[in-house]
């Protein structure tokens, strides 16, 4: 498709047009680094300069790399909200800056706060571990009461953590690996239960899916989540679809939640109209309930009162900031949270990855080679248009994403600052850093897909079948 410039560009939103100049300008670098037959690289460049121009007749600004066009329209969680706010909501992320979301500005908005360095330093005392590079890097950068859990932690009062993913597709990509990552190691350090709510429920009146359908995808993606390394005997893992149909703890809890919120409020917290079905009106009370540890008597004894901690991206704030408010009218205690910034598109932190654009995503069933296209065709560059301009002013790493992505994922501290100050110099070469990203990726990749062959059905079914764990309540 970017090879012909009039297959209707007219057709086009000025977002889609913005893609398409970006990923050009991408390819005439490429282009120009790999040292292409000129007439190769005239015509890309021609190319170019049309879009650029239709990009200019349809928004009347021209194009400017990294700063996408205002016509967004931005919603904040259903409300009004001003121009230049991000939108951050559990369906859409998506911001103007090229840097990415302003975290900053969302911890005030959200009203959470900041981890920092004296948090982290507890959470290192209190579990006598090196504190994980998601918290060191601040990947896991925001909190809702995280001090509440350890000061129970140090008082050898236990809790529980909870996650969750909605299974959409066969297949996750590496942005969902972040919360499951970071909630293993979590597991491991303080040595405590862990349930996974699959909200199969919440994809069938969310997507155009059958049911069986989306409890199929629920067993397949509780394959790469045991994959991640869960502990069979400390890990409860649940598709909604099954157990809340034999969970009487968990239907009540969910019942008591439906009755402390009201449709105003959940119009206000998730932009629900008029015409959404009442399934998704109801649903937060089914994402809310496993905050509860009434929700799961074989694993707590029936005990009420055990704290729990979520790990989760920060767009699944709004459903427990909504738990929280209900959690003392009900007589529960409020979950605690910690919240991850996005694992960015490939085209650039504007949006996060998402399963439902494939162009933006590296999946975790993705070939090497598919792998390595991707990051060469889509990773946005931080880099400079020529070899020449790139050695004198060097790259841009607040908006490139194959840093982004190795800030994720290259566990080497050293290593990092060394690449991010050769690519800031001019030194290092976007396509040698894109070779960096790939060669880290892919070993990481296989190694997943490795491990998700040694999960059977029979494995699967023993992290899903409702029992008591290995602690004592
Ligand atoms: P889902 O399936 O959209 O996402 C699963 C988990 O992955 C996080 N996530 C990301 N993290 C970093 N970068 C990204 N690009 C990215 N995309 C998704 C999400 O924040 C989430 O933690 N309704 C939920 C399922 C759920 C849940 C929960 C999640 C039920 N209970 C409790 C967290 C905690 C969903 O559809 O997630």
């Amino acid at each position: 498709m970017a090879d012909s410039p009039n297959c209707d560009l007219k057709s086009l939103s000025p977002l889609q047009l913005f893609e398409r100049v970006t990923e050009q300008g991408e390819k005439v670098r490429a282009l120009k680094a790999g040292k292409a037959p000129k007439d190769e690289i005239d015509a890309a460049v021609r190319m170019l300069l049309s879009l650029k121009l239709s990009y200019k007749t349809a928004t009347g600004q021209d194009y400017q790399a990294g700063l996408p066009p205002k016509d967004l329209v931005l919603i904040n969680n259903g409300t009004a909200k001003e121009e230049d706010e991000d939108l951050v909501d559990p369906w859409n992320v998506q911001t103007s800056n090229a840097k990415g979301v302003d975290y900053d500005k969302l911890i005030v908005r959200f009203g959470s706060s900041k981890i920092d360095t004296d948090l982290i330093n507890r959470i290192e005392r209190a579990t006598g571990k090196r504190p994980h590079h998601f918290l060191r890097r601040g990947i896991f950068f925001s909190h809702r009461d995280m001090d509440q859990i350890l000061d129970a932690y140090e008082n050898k009062k236990s809790f529980y953590l909870y996650t969750g993913r909605g299974p959409s597709s066969q297949a996750m990509h590496v942005g969902h690996l972040i919360p499951f990552l970071f909630t293993k190691w979590l597991q491991e350090v303080f040595d405590v239960p862990l349930v996974i709510q699959l909200t199969d429920d919440e994809k069938y009146l969310w997507k155009d899916m059958t049911i069986e359908k989306a409890y199929e995808y629920a067993k397949e993606n509780a394959k790469d989540i045991i994959a991640c390394g869960f502990d069979v005997n400390k890990t409860f893992i649940f598709s909604d679809l099954d157990y809340l149909g034999t969970s009487s703890g968990f239907y009540k809890n969910i019942v008591r939640v439906q009755k402390h919120v009201t449709f105003n409020q959940v119009k206000g917290i998730f932009g629900f109209t008029d015409s959404d079905c009442i399934g998704k009106i109801s649903f937060p009370a089914i994402q809310a309930a496993p905050s509860f540890s009434s929700s799961f008597p074989q694993i707590f004894n029936g005990k009420e009162n055990i704290q729990c901690l979520i790990p989760c991206a920060i767009d699944q704030d709004p459903y427990f900031r909504m738990t929280r408010d209900v959690a003392p009218r009900i007589g529960q205690p409020k979950p605690a949270l910690l919240h991850s910034v996005f694992f960015p598109a490939l085209q650039g932190a504007q949006t996060k990855m998402s399963a439902s654009d494939p162009n933006s995503s590296i999946f975790l069933t993705d070939t090497p080679k598919q792998i390595k296209t991707k990051i060469n065709k889509h990773a946005f560059s931080g880099g400079r248009d020529t070899i020449e301009e790139h050695r004198k002013y060097g790259g841009n790493c607040d908006v490139d994403v194959s840093i982004m992505y190795l800030t994720f994922f290259l566990e080497d501290d050293a290593r990092l600052e060394q690449l991010k100050q050769a690519y800031t110099s001019g030194e290092l070469l976007t396509g040698e850093l894109k070779k960096v990203l790939i060669e880290t990726m892919q070993p990481l990749i296989a190694a997943h897909q490795e491990r998700r062959k040694q999960v059977t059905d029979e494995v699967v079914k023993q992290f899903m079948t409702p029992r008591k764990l290995a602690f004592e309540f």
